[in-house]
């Protein structure tokens, strides 16, 4: 790794591969199918970042392939932009038994990869989907106060979103993601500006 002759993908999938190799979430990895890595382009502007796989996700390897990843597909179509346009990923890169939370130090555990990830694809907007994966880099935010207000930390832009599983049953909820999304063509263009 940090060979500059590397791609991004090798790269992408050699930290993947360290993940196994470093043994993370032993008992994540025994009650999961598969890693679920991230899905997308390599070179785009934004990443997409979940909790955690779930059921089909785990059983396919592709984060965000259920009910909430149809959501998110809407939405990303709300914009003019599809799944092949971004990248999107997971804070816990394996299926918590029975969709639980993770558990604090299971996020530990992964967010250095992450972060390799995230070095990798260079994105200029981090979108977190759902209060974990803000609160992975900003600690301090409630998702209810922040939710579609641009945040910059440590020279990087993140916009902070409601699950989209929050609403699948929630039309008020619906309407405030689709409200939330329908600001990043704007703030992607500002951030391209700048
Ligand atoms: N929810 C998530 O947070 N991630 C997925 O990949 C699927 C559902």
């Amino acid at each position: 790794m940090g060979d500059k002759s590397m791609t991004k993908q090798a790269k992408l999938d050699a930290i993947k591969q360290q993940i196994i190799d470093d043994n993370i979430t032993p008992e994540l990895a025994a009650h999961a199918t598969q890693l679920v890595f991230g899905e997308g382009s390599v070179d785009s502007d934004i990443v997409f970042i979940g909790e955690a796989p779930g059921k089909k996700e785990d059983l396919k390897g592709v984060p965000f392939i259920g009910a909430a990843g149809k959501f998110l597909n809407e939405m990303l179509e709300s914009i003019g932009l599809s799944r092949q346009d971004v990248y999107i990923t997971n804070i816990v890169k394996y299926r918590p038994p029975n969709n639980r939370d993770p558990l604090p130090d299971e996020k530990t555990a992964f967010l250095p990869y992450l972060e390799s990830q995230l070095e990798v694809i260079q994105p200029k907007l981090v979108v977190t989907l759902g209060r974990h994966s803000l609160n992975c880099f900003l600690p301090d935010l409630q998702i209810g106060q922040v939710h579609g207000q641009p945040q910059e930390f440590k020279g990087r832009m993140y916009l902070p979103l409601f699950h989209p599983a929050a609403a699948l049953y929630n039309g008020g909820m619906r309407q405030t993601l689709l409200d939330d999304f329908a600001l990043i063509p704007s703030i992607i263009k500002k951030i391209k500006l700048s």
